[in-house]
Parts: C-alpha cells; structure tokens; sequence
C-alpha cells in the first residue's frame, strides 16, 4: 500500500516540466530536488532540510494560528530561547489588541526589555512535528469516479474516523496537537500534517507603525519597497518545555532548532530558498473559470471592497482615534483589494483563456486516444456546467463574505442566529441564558471596531451593492421592499435600518439582552434581511452551491490524474494547501515593462525620498531619518556602505508565505518575505517566471531597527550572528 503511494508522488514530481523556480515543494519531495537545489548554491543536504529523525530545519520554521485554529503566517525561530520573527503585517492584530489611545504601541513602537516586560498575544503557534502519507487508508475502497455525492458521503466519514484515530494514537500528547489530513492533486494523495500547537505566545518586539508599515497601501505589492515589515514575538512553555495555556510563570520554550542571522548580505545570483505555509493556490484553472474570475467575480469585489474602503479611508483621515479602530480592517480589505484588481486585470487578459483551452484540447485527445472515456469523458462538460452555473449563482454567497460580513450592524445582527433559534425552542430555555451570558460578555469587544458614522455608510455601500449587483430573485424580500419604497436612494434605506434596529447601537444591543425574545428579533429589520440572506445561501441556493462544488471537485480530481498520467516524467509541486512548503531560487531583479528595470536592493536612501512628514502612510520617525542621514548603519551595513532595506528573488510563494524566512545556501536567515510584485499578482493561476519576484525585507535593516533604532541590544544579544 505505501508503495504505490510512493509511487504517486514520484509520478507527481515529475509533471509540467516547469523552471526550477516554479513550485511550492511539499517536503516530503524534497529528495527528488535535492540535485538542482545544490547545483543552485544550496550547501545543506534535503536531509538537513526535512528529517524524520533528527532536529532539522523545518524545526526553526513556525505556522501562526489564531486561536480558532485557523492558520494565517509563517514564522521563524531565531534564538534558543524561543525567541521569533514574523511579519509586522501578520502580528498586526495582535499588537492592535495590545494598544490603547493611551498606549499605543501600534504607532509608537515597542522593545520589552526584558522577558518580565513581553506581553501576551491573541494567537497561537504549530510546529510541524510529522508527516504521514494516509492515502490508502483514505481511498481504500473510494473508486476515482465512484457516484460523487455517495464518494463525498464515504469520504467525509473516513476523513472523520481518521482524524480521530490519528488524535487518539497520540496518547496523553493529544490536547497539545491539531492533526490535519489535507487533499494533494485535487485529492489524488493525502496527507496527515502533526502540529504540537503552542499557546502562551507572548510579544517581544514591534518598530513604529511608520517604520514596519512604511508605504502602507500605496506601496503594497510594489516595488521598489522599503517597508521594515517584522514584528517579533516569543514562544512560552511549561516547564517540562511542552505547550501551556498562559500562566505568569511559564517559561521560554527551548526550540530543536533555531536559524542563525547572517550579517553578510547578498547579491545578485546568490541562492535563496524559502519555507513556510503558502496558503493557496489553483494553477490549472479552468479556461471557463479564468473567464468568470476575470471578467466578473473579481471586477465586481473589487468594486465592492473599494467603496467600503472609500468610507474607512474618509474618516480615518479626518480622525486619529477612527484611524486607530479601523487601521486593521482597511489594511485587510486593502490588501486582497489590491490582488483582486490585480488578477481582474492579467485573468482577462488576451491569450490566457485561449491558451487554457488548447489544453484542455490535448487532454480531450488524450483521452479519446486512450479509450479512458469512462473515466475522464465528463471532465469537461462538467467544468461548463459548474462556472456557468458559478456566473449565475456565485455572488450571492461571495457578497456574504465581502459585503454583509464587512457591515458590523449586519454582523452584530448575524451575531444573534443561534440565540434566536434557542429562544424559540422551549425546551432550550438553558441554553439560551447561557449564549446570552456570551453575547453580553462579547458586546464591548464587538464595538470596539465600530465608528457610527462609518458604519451607516457602509451599510449603505453594502445594500447598495446587493441590491444593484444581484437578482432580486434571491435577495430578501425586506431589502427588496425597501429599496422601492425609498427609490432606490440607499443612504434613505440605510437611514431607516439603522433607526429601526437595535444592532447600530450598543446600548439598544445592551437592553435587548437583559430580556431577549425571539418577537422583538423577529421585528428587527436588519436581523430579518440578514437573517433571509443567510437562508437564501445557505437554505434555497445549497443544493445548487453543493453540485457546483461536486462538479469541481470530481473535475478537478480526474483532471489531475490524467495529467499525471499524461506527464510521467515532467516536474510538479501540487497547489498550495497551508502544508508547508518550500521554494529554491535565485536573489535576482527583473524588467517589470518595457525601458524599466527593477534593481534587486534597495536601500535607506528611500526613506529620506518618500518621506512624507506627517503623512498617512509615508511619515517616518525622526530618529530614524537622523541615523540614515548620518549612515549610522554599524554592523548592518552592506560593504557597499549603505543600508539594504529591501530585496527580490525569484521564490514561488502566496498569501500564508507572509513572515517566511528566506534562507541563503549555508541554513542563515538573510531576510523575512513580505510580499509579492504587482506584475506576478495573478501568480495564484499562473507562473510567470520572468515577472514573479518575493519581496523580502533585509534581516539586516530588521536588527539596524531593534538595535539602533529600539535600542534593544538585549535582543540582539540573544542572536547567533554570523558575521
Ligand atoms: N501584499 C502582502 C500579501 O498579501 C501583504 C502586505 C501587507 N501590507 C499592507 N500594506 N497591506 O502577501
């Protein structure tokens, strides 16, 4: 049985023959690369990399997890103290839960100078202690073809059974692990994935707002960047060195592994590799599907983000204390607006679709021409059917996440579902006092991010969007009624909700809990829309979401597998799948257009360029400017006596890859990778090898601006430099 899912991967690592720099590799193909990683410069062995027997350096990198689970970042392990770096963008929120109006370490900065003075973050951290191939147990007795909505049935349950199986085996180690056994190839392998989840995360470091965020959205996914974009935090454990919910006297963890910093630089050609959780990615697209991306799904979120942006950004310039409260929540609409937008623009491009489509033929052929018809006939015809039935029914669920769930009177009604169906069942009278406690508790913490006169105008831009952008066939009947009876004029609308419902207001919120009732629910008219909306998606349209979605992935997994078949000995990582991964390349520039070349560093100079005193996004400290001007870099300056802030390479990575380490060919940290370039912005779909660059911030400039700048040689001291 493992042999022939050995077999599998073998077979996978060989499809599409891309360039070395294409793929995102699971490690447990990192033997298969091991001889163009060394020819590229790498010194270490695929052993030293990923090694089922010994500390190795997958070790020193960490997967950043909310406390739901849920991962979001990278991260790595920089001292024997369990002391790490991340991205400032990905502990972002945790440093905004840690400040106030009156300690606002957000926009001023902070350097615990000691471990007493680290504070606790809201997120937890994994390390990926094992990885085990259960394909067979999952597909034993799962035919490729089988009946879908009965294959999905049988999966789902074996995936259930296996996961609590794999948990159990884990003995008294099993509250401190999350087992996730994740689809490869469109669900052709599966993979166990063993985190040891760590849960006293605490805070140790953050440059000012205006050094780790410099550039902000206009500088987002561009370069030339000089963006310091590292936060560091450290990891906490009991004292037998295991996971331990925060406790005062919890220890420093001591890592298997930690990166040493090099203070050397890099150079043109220099090789870099990158490990980390890339999130997703969907590189064989289909041509149908690149055409309602590009043409409508994207167009219209885009449109849809950026008029609530609009509203945020407004009074976020007009006020210190909104810009505070809202700072997170435009960066994170900002961010993927930037992307979408981005991808609206290369998706419709011309010859993409065409190009999809000539393969597509060749798989046609290939499959009349091997009589595999009854396995693979329908591929096609399914695709069709599922992105026309996408292009008709697939806003109304992405509008929940984009539009309703952006409105926080719509989400604090939303908020209300569960109590209401408790309320109106006798028998759970218990349970509803219990879930009201709940509601209560949370009510000042969902206020937090809720400035009224912001929040009227979004719900104006949110129903606005609905009610234009969608049929009004499946769009409840309230919003309907409201949008003719006030003429379609949406501020009036909106007006008249925020009014009529308690959820605009805390203190009407506040009252509604001290006697909750399923009546006076019933009568407010944003929980009735919001509430029919969330039945209409996940009621009326499920069964047409369930098919689109059994069509995909039936199509999806026996395209797949014709391509491994067809491609038997060709090169290919399978997508993104928040696995960690790792990409070998080069430090190298490129020509974004043409008469334009990017340099591959950039240096402080730019900050006394873009500077912008006082300004929203290109302000930065005095201090800071001080030190560049008199080049007072120390020890992080390059031989060329300037100050590397910023770098590119030609690594294969996305979203989740935020606050990976970028490791040179000796197993050092040279930089942490931030981003991506604007020109390989729809690299999700496509690899495009002359155009896609990861941005990464210098490791250098990172301990210029902890040292010189936060003066916290007491961090630097816990560093192994290689000088
Ligand atoms: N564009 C980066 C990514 O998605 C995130 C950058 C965050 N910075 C910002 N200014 N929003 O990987």
């Amino acid at each position: 049985m493992k042999k022939r899912i050995l077999s599998l991967i073998v077979a996978c690592a060989g499809l599409f023959s891309l360039r070395a720099d294409e793929g995102m590799w699971p490690l447990v193909l990192l033997q298969k690369i091991q001889d163009p990683m060394q020819a590229a410069g790498l010194k270490l062995t695929a052993e030293d990399i990923y090694s089922i027997n010994k500390a190795s350096v997958k070790d020193g990198v960490v997967r950043l997890m909310q406390k739901s689970g849920r991962m979001f970042c990278t991260g790595e392990v920089i001292s024997g103290q369990g002391l790490f770096l991340t991205n400032h963008h990905c502990g972002y929120s945790a440093i905004a839960a840690l400040s106030t109006d009156a300690d606002n370490i957000l926009t001023n900065g902070f350097w615990a100078k000691s471990m007493a003075e680290e504070r606790p973050a809201n997120f937890n951290i994994g390390f990926l202690r094992k990885i085990e191939d259960v394909t067979g147990k999952v597909l034993d007795g799962i035919a490729i073809n089988g009946d879908e909505a009965k294959r999905t049935e049988a999966l789902m349950k074996k995936l259930q059974e296996l996961n609590k199986e794999l948990k159990d085996a884990l003995g008294e180690d099993k509250g401190n692990y999350v087992v996730e056994v994740t689809s490869f190839y469109g669900g052709n392998q599966y993979l166990a994935m063993y985190y040891e989840v760590y849960r006293d995360i605490r805070l140790v470091g953050t440059p000012p707002e205006n050094v780790g965020k410099f550039g902000g959205e206009t500088d987002n996914w561009r370069w030339p960047r000089h963006t310091c974009d590292f936060s560091m935090f450290r990891i906490y454990s009991g004292t037998n060195n295991k996971p331990s919910d925060y406790a005062a006297n919890n220890v420093a963890y001591k890592p298997e592994k930690f990166f040493p910093v090099s203070l050397k630089g890099t150079q043109d050609g220099d090789f870099a590799m990158i490990m980390g959780y890339p999130g997703r990615t969907t590189r064989y697209t289909y041509s149908e599907g690149i055409k309602y991306l590009g043409g409508k799904e994207r167009p219209m979120r885009v449109q849809l983000r950026r008029d609530i942006m609009d509203v945020y950004e407004k009074y976020m310039k007009a006020d210190k204390s909104v810009r505070l409260q809202y700072s997170d929540k435009l960066a994170g609409l900002g961010n993927y607006w930037n992307k979408f937008k981005g991808e609206a623009y290369d998706l419709s491009r011309p010859g993409l679709y065409e190009k999809r489509k000539a393969a597509e033929l060749d798989f046609e052929k290939w499959v009349r021409a091997t009589g595999k018809g009854d396995v693979y006939g329908d591929v096609t015809s399914l695709y069709d059917e599922a992105y026309r039935l996408l292009n008709e029914y697939g806003l109304y669920q992405v509008y929940f996440g984009d539009g309703v769930a952006n409105s926080q009177a719509m989400l604090n009604a939303f908020s209300m579902r569960e109590l209401n169906t408790l309320l109106k069942d006798k028998t759970k009278a218990a349970d509803a006092k219990e879930m009201t406690a709940k509601l209560s508790e949370n009510l000042v913490a969902s206020f937090h991010g809720f400035y009224a006169p912001i929040e009227k105008q979004v719900l104006a831009e949110v129903i606005r969007h609905l009610s234009e952008d969608l049929n009004h066939d499946n769009l409840p009947a309230l919003l309907n009624e409201l949008v003719v009876k006030y003429k379609r004029d949406y501020n009036k609308v909106a007006e008249y909700l925020w009014n009529k419902s308690m959820f605009s207001s805390i203190a009407k919120m506040a009252k509604f809990l001290e006697k909750p009732s399923a009546s006076k629910l019933a009568k407010d008219p944003l929980f009735a829309i919001v509430n029919e909306y969330y039945e209409i998606i996940t009621v009326k349209l499920k069964p047409t979401y369930d098919d689109i979605n059994s069509k995909l992935m039936r199509a999806n997994r026996l395209f797949l597998n014709a391509q491994i078949q067809m491609n038997p000995d060709k090169a290919w990582a399978p997508d993104a799948n928040g696995t960690m991964r790792l990409t070998y390349g080069t430090i190298m520039n490129y020509d974004p257009r043409d008469g334009v070349h990017n340099k591959t560093f950039t240096t402080a100079k730019g900050y006394l360029e873009k500077y912008v005193p006082g300004d929203f996004e290109f302000d930065a400290p005095p201090a800071l400017l001080d030190l560049i001007r008199k080049k007072d870099y120390g020890m992080y300056a390059d031989k060329d006596g300037e100050l590397h802030t910023c770098f590119l390479s030609n690594n294969d990575i996305t979203g989740g890859n935020s606050g990976s380490p970028v490791i040179n060919g000796n197993g050092e940290l040279i930089g942490i990778a931030f981003d991506g370039n604007y020109e390989a912005i729809s690299s999700d779909f496509m690899f495009m090898p002359d155009m896609q660059r990861t941005i990464s911030v210098d490791i250098r400039f990172v301990f210029f601006i902890v040292d010189k700048l936060g003066g916290a040689k007491n961090i630097v001291d816990e560093l192994t430099l290689v000088k």
